[in-house]
């Protein structure tokens, strides 16, 4: 059956901008973006000129990020690339460029802790051997159970609150060795 030009119409209007770009692209991998994350996305990119669409790389890249796990594939990154109809290469320099992109699998809590500055003054290192000898495992990598992995990221803007870590979205200050048992034993 040959669509008229009438029907071709209509059938565009009712796809989503996703669906419209992958009938030009063969190698399109926007497949691998679920409609609700194309919908999350589309509420950023509605905040931005339509010629800016590279302004809603981050929250592009953390929205696919937490659909996936907590982590990005190069595939990934691709598809937001093309979703945003932006140079691949500028959504690898985001996602490479700041800490909370991560680029292989992550634990279910991710924690982050802070050594810059204020931190390290008030005694982040301290911090850090507890969690490595308590985790067994250093910054970069995950127990064996999925459960956690380690990061270390620059100030993460709670100096006041140093030693500070981050797991998942909220932050935990004012850190000692007590609480950190804590802090890691309510979590599931
Ligand atoms: S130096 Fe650690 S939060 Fe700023």
């Amino acid at each position: 059956m040959t669509l008229s030009s009438k029907d071709a119409q209509t059938l565009s209007a009712t796809q989503s901008p996703a669906q419209s770009k992958k009938a030009k692209a063969a190698n399109s991998k926007l497949d691998l973006l679920s409609q609700n994350v194309c919908a999350e996305i589309d509420q950023w990119l509605a905040k931005y000129p339509a010629d800016w669409s590279i302004s809603a790389s981050m929250p592009a890249l953390r929205i696919v990020q937490d659909s996936n796990g907590g982590y990005l594939t190069t595939d990934l990154m691709d598809a937001i690339a093309e979703y945003l109809d932006v140079p691949a290469i500028s959504i690898y320099e985001v996602a490479t460029f700041y800490s909370m992109y991560e680029l292989k699998p992550v634990g279910r809590h991710k924690i982050c802790v802070c050594t810059n500055i204020s931190c390290m003054l008030c005694g982040s290192d301290e911090i850090v051997s507890h969690l490595k000898s308590k985790l067994g495992i250093g910054f970069g990598e995950m127990t064996g159970d999925g459960k956690f992995s380690l990061k270390e990221v620059e100030c993460l803007a709670a100096c006041g609150g140093a030693p500070m870590m981050q797991i998942g979205r909220e932050y935990y200050e004012n850190l000692t060795t007590e609480k950190v048992d804590e802090i890691l034993n309510k979590l599931a």
